[in-house]
């Protein structure tokens, strides 16, 4: 895809060698030129790695594995499981949902999330990080995690979006839209439109701890970055009816996750509570009144890997990923992959988004998947 830059930086680095060094440095920050958009078999394929918890590499135990699997594994296992899922599925953009590193146990927060982010960027795909609760726990703060993400190869990742970033609550904010397929009268339109959130760490209510949520400052920048991109989708050329559809990343669930158990979800399981603040910042509120986004996706609760309904709205946990982050000894480390596909027009080119699709990939022998659930249907027109 939009691979432009990369090219013909190739190409002038072979005039002179004296600037392969400078050539590199814009290639890492070049990411965030690219247009990213539908592939020509209309599709955008997106994976979410959610609780990573890396801490030290090869010398940090795996936790919550069965006995004789405890003397072999390590933070290594969640590198090679990232490797293996990116090879197989070949997404699109990779979306790592906080608890990147597991900050209480890390020695060098910058080389721990080199290392947790090494298969992405191996991959030249692009990816987008956002932060955990346990990001900030060691050497580095929440702002300071982020600016380094974003100096990474390959990421999308911004500090905050720059009109709102005077305003913005808390570090990774971010828009991404994803336009209509090359040759097709929407390659110059978002046709589906990622936001990114930084769900916090911890705050108090009174003397009660409770964990992070997405603050009025943050729904106020979705609303207006929201209502900006379906003007734009409305309008000369090639206008678009309504609003194009929506999905949401960050960590920490809203309360709104507490309406599911393993009977009533749509597909996945409940193992654990809901992690979620103990006071509700309206956020679920705001999306539902808004519409365009279909589906919110968070990690946090490991166990826990459903996907349920509630007006119109899909609540989508990842499921843990991460090897030295809890699990259950038994139940396999995992990753959620969404896939849009488009409409086909009579014409045969490829027109805006016509449903959303959801599946797992399992840890195991096979990666085998599981729960391919569909989010969302563009009503026929
Ligand atoms: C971790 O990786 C090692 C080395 O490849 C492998 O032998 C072991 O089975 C893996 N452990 C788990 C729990 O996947
Ligand atoms: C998209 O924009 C480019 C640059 O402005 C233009 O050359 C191209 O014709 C546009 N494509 C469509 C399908 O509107
Ligand atoms: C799911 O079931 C639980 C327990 O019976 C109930 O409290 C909750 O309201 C149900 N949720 C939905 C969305 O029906
Ligand atoms: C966002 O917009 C919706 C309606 O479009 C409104 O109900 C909600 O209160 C707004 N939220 C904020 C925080 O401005």
């Amino acid at each position: 895809m939009a691979n432009n830059k990369r090219t013909s930086m190739f190409d002038f680095s072979l005039f002179s060698m004296f600037f392969v060094s400078l050539c590199l440095a814009t290639v890492s920050t070049s990411a965030h030129g690219r247009k990213l958009s539908f592939s020509v078999n209309g599709q955008f394929k997106i994976l979410q790695v959610a609780d990573m918890h890396y801490a030290n590499g090869a010398t940090t135990r795996c936790q919550n594995v069965l006995p004789s699997q405890l003397a072999h594994c390590s933070d290594l296992n969640t590198t090679a499981f990232m490797s293996r899922v990116i090879a197989t599925e070949k997404p699109d953009l990779i979306v790592f949902t906080g608890d990147n590193i597991f900050g209480s146990d890390v020695k060098d927060a910058v080389k721990s999330l080199n290392a947790a982010f090494a298969p992405a960027i191996a991959s030249k795909i692009p990816w987008v990080a956002v932060l955990g609760n346990h990001d900030q726990e060691s050497t580095l703060t929440r702002q300071e995690l982020m600016k380094h993400i974003v100096k990474l190869p390959n990421t999308l990742s911004k500090v905050n979006p720059p009109e709102a970033a005077h305003y913005i609550d808390g570090f990774g904010n971010n828009n991404l839209q994803i336009h209509g397929a090359a040759e097709s009268s929407l390659h110059n339109k978002s046709v589906l439109n990622l936001y990114f959130l930084d769900s916090g760490d911890y705050f108090k209510v009174g003397n009660r701890k409770s964990y992070g949520l997405i603050k009025t400052s943050q729904q106020i920048w979705y609303n207006q970055t929201s209502k900006h991109l379906q003007r734009e989708y409305n309008e000369e050329p090639n206008p678009q009816q309504g609003a194009a559809p929506g999905l949401a990343y960050f960590h920490i669930p809203f309360p709104e996750f507490w309406s599911f158990d393993s009977e009533n979800a749509t597909k996945g399981v409940r193992q654990e509570e809901t992690g979620s603040a103990i006071i509700n910042s309206g956020f679920f509120t705001t999306l539902v009144a808004r519409g365009d986004v279909k589906s919110v996706f968070v990690g946090h609760d490991h166990l826990n890997d459903f996907c349920g309904e509630l007006k119109g709205l899909n609540l989508c946990y990842g499921g843990g990923f991460g090897y030295h982050a809890y699990g259950k000894a038994g139940w396999e480390r995992r990753a959620r992959v969404v896939v849009a596909d488009l409409n086909k027009k009579s014409t045969g080119s490829w027109g805006d988004v016509k449903s959303i699709r959801t599946w797992k990939r399992l840890d195991d022998q096979h990666l085998s998947v599981i729960d391919d659930q569909v989010l969302w249907k563009s009503s026929p027109n």
